[in-house]
């Protein structure tokens, strides 16, 4: 597990370890420009053969990510090469490391251009060009010198752009460019990957990103709980155990409650994927229609079935004794929003007492139920926003009606239904977004995106597998059977929830890397399941 830092957590880390620990932060600085001089001398050496001579151009602004630039400026001009730095802003509000650094530049003779448009020097005679113009400090829109600048450095001739920390004026937290940001090449930033990186568009910036580690005491240390976290190849470790002495009753039943007349696809990927992670048992209850076309596809999985048309008393109470059976349930892939869907869905909320997982229709169908409540009922708390009010008050009913830990895994327009918030403020506010709906610290929110997001009880998981191959048909409902599977072998929902994001989108990338993005469907992602379990 590895964890991810917003810009606020990052300073608090590096103010921590140099008040708390007493490390002085010129020394974090040194080891940071060191680093930032060794990724330069790489390419340098790697690139010989293309430029004979390398002019590197450091861009500096006046805080200490400015100080960062000139020290690793200074370490690369004392091994030979040709530096110049470029300073923008104003000297005056400049930090004391800012100064403390320019000064030692000055005591080793690094030249320092004044006007980059002059004569004396332009962006385009440099072959490898060094942002450190904004690090994690950057607070409000680039405007002015500095975007003209930093455009300057994204439209003028191609040439190497390493970025100190981060991409200047991308925003440490949300990912997205405060006006304009650097689009660089490269990134070598400090002690954690700022969440800012990982998110779209901001990965698109930061291109290739590096972590190094430069002395900052770990999270622990310093007394700081961090927020948000991603899984890497190694957490595979975390997946259920096989035990040599067990049966198929050792690792779980799960119910999937999917499929509407003659669609059973959404059934089959779910219950298929439930297996393929390791469900002992797997049940379909679904439209009478789908039996035959699910027992031919999926033979091992049992079924139960109800007519078509509106469900009656008892046939209910049967659905009803079918549900005691289960380990796990997952409701809502491709359920329909109909009557019997909405029956099936109540009969659920009135009965579940074990995990339960909720996707597809099954969220439309809490959506018309609050839609319809709301034209009746006031749940405003009356201080904030009306969509803030809306969303919270939503967010509350759902806390009524569903269990604890209930995992509900919505696409950005099922949540933008859901919560009654615009699609557009999802994609822009997505980790607010999350962080709002764990408010009431109940349900596990799943929100599929390039960048799923898993919120629950003041932790956020960020996955980072997965590819847009996997933007298909299907691809969803499979996720729903991993994570019952994961939760049959018995993970807690939480981890379940998180690890079955990055299973799901690995699975992804191991298909990708057979069959390549466009022929990619929901069959091969379940296919490749196999590959990632395996891997533990
Ligand atoms: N337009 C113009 N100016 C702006 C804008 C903007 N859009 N946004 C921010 N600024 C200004 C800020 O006002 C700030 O100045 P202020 O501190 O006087 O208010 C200035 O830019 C600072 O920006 P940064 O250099 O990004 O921030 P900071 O000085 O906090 O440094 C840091 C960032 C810690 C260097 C980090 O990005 C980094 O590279 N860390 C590496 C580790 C390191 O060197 N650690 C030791 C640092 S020393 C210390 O922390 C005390």
């Amino acid at each position: 597990m590895k964890y991810l830092v917003s810009s606020g957590e990052m300073k608090e880390i590096d103010k921590k370890t140099i008040e708390d620990m007493g490390i002085p932060a010129i020394v974090l600085m040194e080891r940071a420009a060191l680093k930032v001089a060794e990724a330069v001398e790489e390419y340098i050496k790697a690139s010989e053969s293309v430029y004979k001579t390398n002019k590197v151009l450091v861009i500096c602004g006046t805080g200490n990510n400015g100080a960062d630039g000139i020290a690793a400026a200074r370490i690369l001009s004392c091994k030979g090469h040709d530096v110049k730095i470029h300073v923008i802003g104003d000297k005056k509000s400049a930090s004391a490391l800012f100064c403390q650094q320019s000064e030692i530049a000055v005591n080793f003779g690094v030249p320092m251009i004044s006007n980059l448009n002059s004569a004396e020097y332009t962006i385009d005679e440099s072959t490898i060009l060094i942002d450190a113009i904004f690090g994690v400090g950057l607070n409000r829109e680039v405007t002015g010198i500095y975007k003209d600048i930093i455009d300057k450095i994204n439209f003028s001739a191609k040439r190497k752009v390493f970025s100190v920390d981060i991409p200047s004026g991308l925003s440490g937290d949300s990912g997205f460019p405060m006006g304009t940001a650097v689009i660089a090449d490269s990134t070598i930033t400090f002690g954690y990957q700022k969440i800012g990186m990982v998110m779209y568009p901001g990965c698109n910036y930061a291109g290739e990103v590096t972590v190094e580690d430069i002395g900052f005491a770990g999270e622990e240390k310093l007394g700081i709980n961090l927020k948000y976290f991603t899984y890497e190849k190694e957490d595979l470790k975390l997946l259920p155990c096989r035990r040599a002495y067990s049966n198929k009753g050792s690792y779980g039943k799960v119910l999937v409650i999917a499929g509407s007349a003659n669609m059973s696809g959404a059934a089959y990927f779910s219950a298929k994927a439930a297996y393929k992670t390791g469900a002992g048992l797997v049940k379909i209850m679904t439209n009478e229609k789908n039996r035959i076309s699910l027992q031919t596809a999926l033979p091992e999985a049992l079924l139960c079935t109800y007519p078509d048309g509106e469900l009656t008393k008892p046939q209910l109470d049967a659905l009803k004794e079918e549900l005691a059976w289960a380990d796990v349930l997952v409701i809502g892939p491709g359920i329909g929003r109909k009557k019997e869907a909405e029956k099936l869905l109540e009969l659920v909320l009135e009965n579940v007492n074990v995990p339960l997982i909720i996707d597809g229709d099954a969220i439309w169908l809490l959506g018309q139920r609050i839609n319809a409540l709301q034209k009746e009922q006031d749940f405003s708390p009356g201080d904030l926003k009306r969509e803030e009010v809306l969303l919270f008050g939503r967010i509350r009913y759902l806390k009524s009606i569903l269990p604890d830990k209930a995992i509900i895994t919505p696409h950005l327009k099922e949540l933008s239904y859901l919560l009654a918030v615009s699609v557009e403020r999802i994609q822009q506010e997505l980790l607010k977004t999350a962080n709002q709906c764990m408010e009431e610290n109940h349900m596990i929110y799943a929100i599929k995106d390039a960048r799923t997001v898993v919120a629950f009880a003041g932790k956020q998981y960020i996955n980072m597998s997965g590819n847009n191959g996997m933007a298909t048909g299907g691809s969803g409902d499979v996720l729903t059977g991993v994570i019952a599977g994961l939760i049959a072998g018995g993970l807690e929902e939480y981890t379940a929830a998180a690890l079955g994001v990055y299973v799901h989108g690995l699975a992804g990338d191991f298909a990708c890397e057979e069959l390549g993005e466009y022929s990619l469907m929901a069959t091969d992602i379940s296919d490749y399941i196999s590959k990632v379990m395996s891997r533990k």
